[in-house]
């Protein structure tokens, strides 16, 4: 049984997180263990700045955006040496568990640190949706909404102007958040990395809108897939209507958290805590049809499969 753990939040902040990290102060403590915040996460870890945390710690925070322990983007951890002053400082603070609350980067340094001796658990907390072992991230569903909200207003004047709108969505290299939001917002085309960019299809897709005698058409752009400002050109230039570019970016990402988004990082952080308490470390744990599942960090493809069938329903609704 363990006496105490510590929770970090690390890489890109995302809504819901705060769920999380209430749930594993709170259920740690109900379970009788000690519970440590470390600031700013492994970054924060390697300089040592823990604390105790108390139940009243986290009050409040369920309706607050991004993370109240802070976060980072920390490359240096990769390198052993820095990991171990990172183990030096878990065991100076007594510190036997780790719950690591981030994505895919998050994870590989939660990985080498149970590699290293120290368990750790890793909770999916990115707008990206593209941790492996569970079908949606903390955070994913809030930034959806917003980007929903965004392509509304877009839309509102794509229509009164006729113009074609193009909006590039954060996801990283995953197509969900733009998949997902062309869906509910009836986007007449969808660019995703998930499948090869072709200017054809996208320009034929544009065709077919204007045959269709809309007054408008907006393409869903996943980032890093193609340049935006290229593509307006070519959109412009191919179909004669004025066409413009919107990047969304990190307007995206804060805010207060969906209910799903809270309700997924409280379950998922008792969960972590629960397997922590029963001697379990090196798995991500997530949800796959609703119940709670967790893996080992090396099944790393598991649960990655971007959705083709709503990929089709994409194309096929406009
Ligand atoms: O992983 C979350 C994310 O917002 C990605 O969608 C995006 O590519 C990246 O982080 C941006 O990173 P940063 O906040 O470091 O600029």
């Amino acid at each position: 049984m363990l006496k105490k753990i510590g929770v970090l939040t690390s890489g890109g902040d995302s809504s819901g997180m705060n769920a999380a990290v209430r749930a594993v102060v709170r259920s740690g403590i109900a379970n009788g263990m000690e519970v440590c915040g470390i600031s700013d996460g492994y970054l924060g870890l390697c300089q040592g700045r823990i604390s105790l945390m108390e139940p009243h710690d986290v009050s409040d925070i369920l309706n607050r955006g991004g993370t109240i322990l802070g976060t980072s983007r920390f490359p240096a951890f990769r390198e052993e040496s820095v990991r171990e002053a990172g183990i030096a400082q878990l065991r100076k603070f007594g510190i036997e568990g780790l719950i690591v609350i981030g994505g895919n980067g998050s994870y590989q340094g939660a990985r080498l640190l149970s590699e290293a001796g120290m368990p750790c658990i890793g909770i999916p907390g990115t707008i990206d949706n593209d941790t492996p072992g569970s079908d949606f991230s903390i955070g994913f569903s809030t930034a959806l909404s917003t980007v929903v909200e965004c392509i509304d207003r877009l839309r509102d004047t794509a229509t009164s102007h006729k113009r074609i709108t193009i909006v590039e969505i954060m996801g990283r290299h995953c197509g969900d958040l733009a998949l997902y939001a062309s869906i509910a917002c009836g986007c007449e085309a969808v660019i995703v990395p998930e499948h090869e960019f072709s200017l054809d299809d996208v320009l034929a897709s544009m065709d077919r809108a204007i045959k269709a005698g809309k007054r408008s058409a907006v393409i869903a752009l996943c980032e890093n897939v193609t340049d935006i400002t290229e593509l307006t050109r070519e959109i412009e230039a191919h179909t004669g209507f004025e066409t413009r570019a919107s990047v969304l970016g990190h307007i995206v990402r804060g805010g207060v958290p969906s209910a799903f988004d809270r309700v997924l990082g409280s379950r998922l952080g008792a969960y972590a805590v629960d397997l922590l308490r029963t001697g379990m470390g090196g798995r991500m744990v997530g949800v796959h049809k609703g119940e709670l599942v967790n893996y080992d960090f090396s099944e790393d493809d598991v649960r990655l499969h971007f959705d083709e069938k709503l990929y089709q329903l994409s194309a096929l609704l406009v």
